[in-house]
């Protein structure tokens, strides 16, 4: 095409463009969605990384399942924060026997028949809003690192459970 033939489509485009009867000056001036405008879902099977859960009550959370497999890999990550964050009540291995244990509403022994009947949600509740003693243990433990410590906890109790069947109360604690 010649240069002569060039100007017609160059002159329909020009004027296409300021059809408005304005340049599109910046690029909030197109077909776009704004920020903040709206919020996209997070994806299928997403863990929060930050911010606070919202949690008041462990029983509003009994059908909660994990997002993630509860597997041995869980269970040794969880087992690295218990020894962190639960031995100074539940003791080293878990049956309630804890130095704190001596001084405060006793901990229950993890590997109880009422334990182990629990949901993993519940559990996970547990840990999340607190028990009836038993402070929350949110702070400074992500959603993550509390599904390890159900996975924990589920692979100590099939070591075997302990107690006086189901329904009964665990040892010592205050259910
Ligand atoms: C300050 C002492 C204390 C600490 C720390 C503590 N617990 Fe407890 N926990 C308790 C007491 C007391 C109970 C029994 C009463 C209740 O549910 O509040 C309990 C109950 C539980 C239960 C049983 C809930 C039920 O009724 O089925 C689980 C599971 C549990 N704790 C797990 C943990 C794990 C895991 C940690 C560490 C992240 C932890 N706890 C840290 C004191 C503690």
């Amino acid at each position: 095409m010649t240069a002569r033939g060039w100007l017609v489509p160059c002159c329909l485009a020009v004027a296409a463009c300021n059809s408005k009867g304005r340049w599109p000056a910046s690029m909030e001036q197109q077909a776009a969605v704004q920020p903040l405008a709206e919020a996209r879902k997070a994806p299928v099977g997403s863990i929060p990384l930050g911010g606070v859960e919202i949690l008041e009550d462990r029983d509003d959370v009994t059908d909660l399942k994990s997002p993630t497999p509860l597997d041995a890999v869980a269970a040794a990550r969880g087992a690295k924060t218990y020894a962190l964050h639960c031995v100074p009540c539940h003791g080293i291995d878990a049956r309630g026997d804890g130095p704190v244990s001596a001084k405060f509403p006793q901990a229950p022994n993890l590997r109880h028949y009422f334990i182990c009947g629990r949901t993993d949600g519940f559990l996970y509740g547990t840990l999340t809003a607190g028990g009836r003693a038993m402070p929350t243990m949110r702070e400074g433990l992500t959603s993550r690192d509390r599904w390890d410590l159900v996975a924990h906890i589920r692979s100590l109790q099939k070591e075997g459970c302990t107690g006086n069947g189901a329904g009964a109360t665990p040892e010592g604690g205050t259910p």
